[in-house]
């Protein structure tokens, strides 16, 4: 492949393990975040030099090309643009780039979570957008802006496009980038609906504190997080499960152009086929959460109260990430084809309350509003600039 000039928009752990691995493929890897404080800092550790461990536990160091808070400095030259930062960040992103991104850019958003398609869309309606259902590694940044650890990597994941009949020539050429097998599905309406994250994480927050969102314990007491599915917990999973196949399914009969439900997979088929050996037990989708080796260990969310007590962490990415980038995008999805959800309602409802975000209650307001009103928020305007693209 000839040598690239191509920008990471992110300053966080799967920005620097995808800026370690391109740059070691001998591309030109420029590092843009909006946020001028974590560039000076990114600068100021590395000086432009970003070492990684890889999983094989082998050591890389690279060379970073141009790291800067000023979009004008790199988009404009990037062959590919990779938007690598929590889905709530998105939207910073997308508007920070939007000025300098041509019809000729690519963009590729990892991962892009629920409902991405719907910012994209919007904000940046001529680009080439890939999006891919998950991040490929598991990664914590050792050092910031100097070292990474890349600790484990996926063979294969669901990518999908927008428009969804992109060439295919862009999607194999950043297939060979990530050194990521693609399974290529029909419209990114399948990554919305597949985002695995919205049913695991709310699903075991709600099953393991949804009743009880005040108990405090001893470390030592701390719930692990996957091993607490028990028959109860899964059996809440497979209804979420069930429900967003319900959508899914509705959509098709809609209109067959938009969603594969082949390809929106169930999470019994999902846990299979992500984690098959590493699964001692798959006699039960419970079995299949507390058998599975790579999830032993790992504690529920919480934060240290008064003297050495905890209570559950209801502030983490596994409620304000993947309900609003999640679950209530199912939700809002279900209402548009008239397909109940009592399911996530319930959950969505809990676990906003437990946040201190009442998403229920915030999403009906909003369909409320924009019943009886014109505001511009509803259109997706929200800036001077959108102002200008109505009026000018
Ligand atoms: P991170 O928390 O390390 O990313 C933080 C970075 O996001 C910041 O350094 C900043 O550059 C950017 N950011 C945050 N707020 C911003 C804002 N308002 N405007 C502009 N930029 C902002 O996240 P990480 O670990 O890199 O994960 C990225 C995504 O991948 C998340 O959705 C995460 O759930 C997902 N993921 C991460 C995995 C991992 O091993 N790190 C594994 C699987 C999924």
């Amino acid at each position: 492949m000839a040598k690239l000039n191509i920008t990471i928009c992110g300053c966080g752990n799967g920005a620097h393990a995808c800026a370690a691995l391109i740059s070691n493929q001998g591309h030109d890897v420029n590092i843009y975040s909006p946020i001028q404080k974590e560039i000076d800092r990114f600068i100021k550790a590395g000086n432009y030099k970003l070492d990684a461990i890889l999983p094989d536990k082998s050591e890389i160091t690279t060379k970073l090309n141009i790291i800067t808070s000023d979009a004008s400095e790199v988009i404009p030259d990037s062959s590919i643009i990779f938007i690598i930062v929590p889905s709530f960040a998105h939207e910073n992103v997308l508007r920070n780039i939007s000025e300098y991104v041509s019809e000729d850019s690519l963009i590729v958003t990892i991962p892009t979570r629920s409902g991405f398609e719907f910012e994209a869309a919007n904000i940046l309606p001529k680009c080439n957008i890939i999006g891919l259902q998950t991040l490929p590694w598991a990664c914590r940044i050792e050092e910031f802006g100097k070292r990474v650890n890349i600790i484990g990597k996926k063979i294969e994941m669901q990518a999908g496009s927008l428009p969804a009949t992109i060439s295919t020539i862009l999607l194999y050429e950043v297939e060979k980038l990530l050194d990521i097998k693609f399974s290529i599905v029909k419209s990114m309406l399948t990554l919305t609906l597949g985002n695995v994250g919205q049913i695991i994480h709310p699903g075991i927050m709600y099953g393991i504190f949804g009743e009880n969102g005040d108990v405090k314990f001893k470390e030592n007491d701390i719930p692990l997080f996957y091993q607490s599915v028990d028959e109860d917990i899964a059996k809440i999973l497979k209804i979420l499960s069930d429900e967003i196949q319900d959508v899914t399914n509705k959509l098709y009969e809609n209109n067959n152009e938009v969603v594969d439900p082949s390809e929106v997979l169930t999470i019994e088929e999902w846990i299979l086929q992500s984690y098959g050996d590493q699964i001692q037990d798959k006699s039960s989708l419970a079995k299949m959460f507390s058998t599975n080796a790579a999830y032993q260990g790992l504690k529920a969310p919480v934060k240290k109260v008064e003297g050495d007590l905890y209570v559950p962490d209801f502030r983490t990415r596994y409620v304000l990430e993947d309900i609003p980038y999640g679950l209530l995008i199912i939700k809002s999805i279900a209402d548009i084809v008239d397909v109940k959800t009592p399911q996530i309602d319930k959950v969505v409802n809990t676990l906003g309350i437990l946040a201190g975000e009442n998403y229920m209650e915030l999403y009906e307001s909003a369909n409320k509003i924009a019943q009886i009103s014109r505001l511009p928020i509803s259109y997706g305007i929200k800036t001077m600039e959108d102002m200008e693209n109505i009026y000018l």
